[in-house]
């Protein structure tokens, strides 16, 4: 058995937002490891990225999503099911905090700059699953995956509610694991070093958190999209088949230092 084999596997990757997502690695490593997939994008101003983006994936089914948006959801679950008649995978990428919230002290986070964090960065993942949940028992089975950070534990400057939502996402793959374990669906997260995408540049001071990453890591440096992809592809594939509830730390060692 190959590892990292998903041929004839079906997945939804949400996240894309252009070529520096991470969501775009593992979708590309996905696909490259045999999988067919469906690739959201979250409003139209993303469309056309994500669109140039797959249009070298073999056939795959391009859709919007907006996870504050249920009725998204539904159609895009309908669309998943007639075209693929079940799902093996989910890759959940989506998150979001007002730029204000990642600016000002944590103190005066506001209450809707709070409730919109957590519905897109952590909800969002109950959400899909629920509606993963029948596709993937047609397929006697899944694996669900999301990404976090590891500002879910630790204080990291700016971080803010993003680290609050962090860590409701982290007890939610819990919960999920849980709930789903029985019907063989895993549900994991991997907790990746920082890197500078889209979603980064709302974080002011990231190049200082590059940096200490770099100087104190034990890998002595950052980690890219590429290698978390590689971490993602064994616990979407049949090397992971054991581990569930798992948040797998690839940040080159940074989380396990302390002076
Ligand atoms: N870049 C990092 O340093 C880093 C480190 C650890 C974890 N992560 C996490 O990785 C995931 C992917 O982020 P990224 O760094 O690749 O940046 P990114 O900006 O490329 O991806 C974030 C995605 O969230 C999507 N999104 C935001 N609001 C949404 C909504 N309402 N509906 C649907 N999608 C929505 C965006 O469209 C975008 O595709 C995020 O969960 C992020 O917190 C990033």
């Amino acid at each position: 058995m190959l590892m990292h084999d998903l041929s004839g596997k079906t997945g939804l990757i949400v996240g894309v937002a252009n070529k520096r997502s991470i969501a775009w690695a593992i979708a590309k490593a996905a696909s490259e490891a045999g999988a067919r997939l469906a690739v959201t994008y979250q409003g139209e101003r993303l469309e056309e990225n994500v669109r140039d983006l797959t249009a070298d994936l073999t056939n795959p089914l391009v859709l919007p999503c907006d996870v504050t948006n249920d009725q998204q959801i539904a159609d895009l679950f309908g669309a998943i099911d007639r075209e693929f008649g079940g799902l093996d995978f989910m890759v959940h990428g989506a998150a979001f905090a007002p730029r204000e919230e990642l600016a000002a002290p944590f103190v005066q986070t506001t209450r809707e700059g709070f409730r919109l964090s957590l519905d897109i960065s952590a909800y969002s993942l109950v959400a899909l699953s629920r509606w993963a949940l029948p596709l993937m028992e047609r397929r006697g089975g899944g694996s669900i995956l999301t990404l976090t950070y590891l500002g879910s534990e630790r204080v990291f400057q700016n971080y803010n509610v993003m680290g609050v939502a962090k860590a409701a996402l982290e007890a939610c793959v819990r919960y999920l694991a849980a709930d789903l374990g029985p019907k063989g669906i895993r549900v994991n997260a991997i907790s990746a070093g920082p890197i500078k995408t889209l979603a980064a540049s709302g974080i002011s001071g990231f190049s200082g958190i590059l940096q200490h990453y770099r100087d104190r890591a034990p890998l002595r440096r950052t980690v890219d999209t590429s290698e978390v992809a590689d971490a993602a592809m064994f616990l979407l594939g049949p090397g992971g088949r054991a581990v569930t509830a798992e948040v797998l730390m690839v940040d080159g060692g940074y989380h396990a230092t302390g002076m």
